[in-house]
């Protein structure tokens, strides 16, 4: 009898609900539909915040927790709302989480993509719903983006190459690179061999290994540098590794062979493991690219854009389908010499931390 009358409930409260009335009969006071723009976007209530989402590829490298925390911050100075998602390298998963974000009703999208070509789709669908996609960092080819905000990253491999070139003029070369699917690794590789292919040609240097890192982990650039190791019979003289993440799993490798600091290893991201081994020795460079700068650069383009604005920009970048209105930050060298006046000077790692013992 309980379970009959518990059953006929349920079913009283379910039809009340169908109807839009509340359990005690008042209506319930549905909220007002959003207006709608022709596209399909959402109009904003006047007053009503700005929302830029932010897609990441991954959370991995120390550079990105501060790429993720600066530009939300950047963001939220200039009056905006900021979502963040990231998808730990999957492709999928981006994509979706960037569907997600579109549904929030995000105004603006900020990518950095995990696959170059893959996010493509990405761009598509904020397209469709009306709102604009800024690559940040990497950028997304063969898509109508709308800009690409990012580092000179050619220079990041020059910059490299000439460091390495001048302590070690001639000799047998490897180079690890970054993930194949990330395209800032195919212009960190071209920026090393604007610099050495002269020197190749000349037959100063000869490359005795050259691979890439599938998804950028010191585990596989731990493996390559193994293989280059065991190839060349250990017979290597400078090392360029396309970041600092990669680089460590190249000193470890050197390590077992007794060669950590006899080497020079370059690497790039100014990360904090990385600059200790430049104090220490095992590492000869690092390339530092100042995220702050880039995250402000970034949120206030984003705001901007989202409110309508036409961006004009200096540079455009070819991504294989239009050219890119882009914007190009310098990057910097840095090494034993310089690390006070740069990373230190800016705040990007504290003195304690760069030379604790
Ligand atoms: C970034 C580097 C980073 C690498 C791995 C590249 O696209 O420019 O700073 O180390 O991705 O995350």
């Amino acid at each position: 009898m309980v379970k009959r009358l518990k059953i006929v409930a349920v079913l009283l409260a379910l039809l009340l609900s169908l109807a839009g009335c509340k359990g005690d009969g008042e209506k319930a006071v549905a909220p007002a539909p959003k207006p709608v723009a022709a596209n399909g976007k959402e109009i904003k209530h006047p007053g009503e915040k700005i929302k830029i989402g932010f897609s990441m590829d991954t959370l991995l490298e120390e550079r990105w927790l501060k790429d993720r925390d600066l530009f939300k911050k950047a963001v939220e100075g200039m009056g905006a709302e900021c979502e963040v998602m990231a998808a730990n390298g999957d492709d999928a998963l981006q994509i979706s989480q960037a569907e997600t974000l579109i549904s929030h009703g995000i105004d603006l999208l900020v990518v950095v993509p995990h696959n170059a070509e893959a996010t493509a789709a990405i761009v598509n669908k904020a397209h469709q719903a009306g709102i604009k996609v800024i690559a940040y960092d990497r950028l997304v080819k063969n898509a109508d983006l709308d800009l690409y905000i990012s580092f000179d990253n050619e220079e990041v491999g020059e910059l490299q190459a000439k460091e390495i070139t001048k302590r070690v003029p001639k000799g047998r070369y490897v180079y690890i690179g970054g993930a194949i699917t990330d395209n800032n690794a195919h212009l960190f590789k071209k920026g090393v061999f604007n610099v050495l292919q002269p020197l190749i040609d000349k037959g100063d240097i000869q490359i005795v290994y050259d691979q890439w890192s599938k998804d950028w982990t010191p585990a596989n650039a731990l493996i390559n540098m193994r293989e280059a190791l065991k190839a060349t019979h250990n017979r290597i003289d400078a090392v360029i590794s396309a970041n600092d993440a990669t680089a460590g799993g190249v000193v470890q490798a050197l390590k077992e062979q007794g060669l950590a600091g006899k080497i020079p290893v370059a690497g790039q991201d100014a990360e904090l493991a990385a600059v200790q081994r430049i104090v220490q020795g095992t590492q000869t460079m690092t390339v530092y690219k100042p995220i702050k700068s880039l995250t402000i650069e970034a949120a206030s383009l984003a705001v901007r854009m989202a409110k309508g604005e036409k961006i004009d920009t200096d540079k455009k970048v070819n991504n294989g389908k239009i050219e890119v209105p882009s914007v190009l930050l310098s990057p910097i060298a840095v090494d034993k010499s310089n690390i006070d006046s740069t990373v230190i000077a800016d705040g990007y790692h504290s003195r304690e931390d760069v030379y604790k013992k």
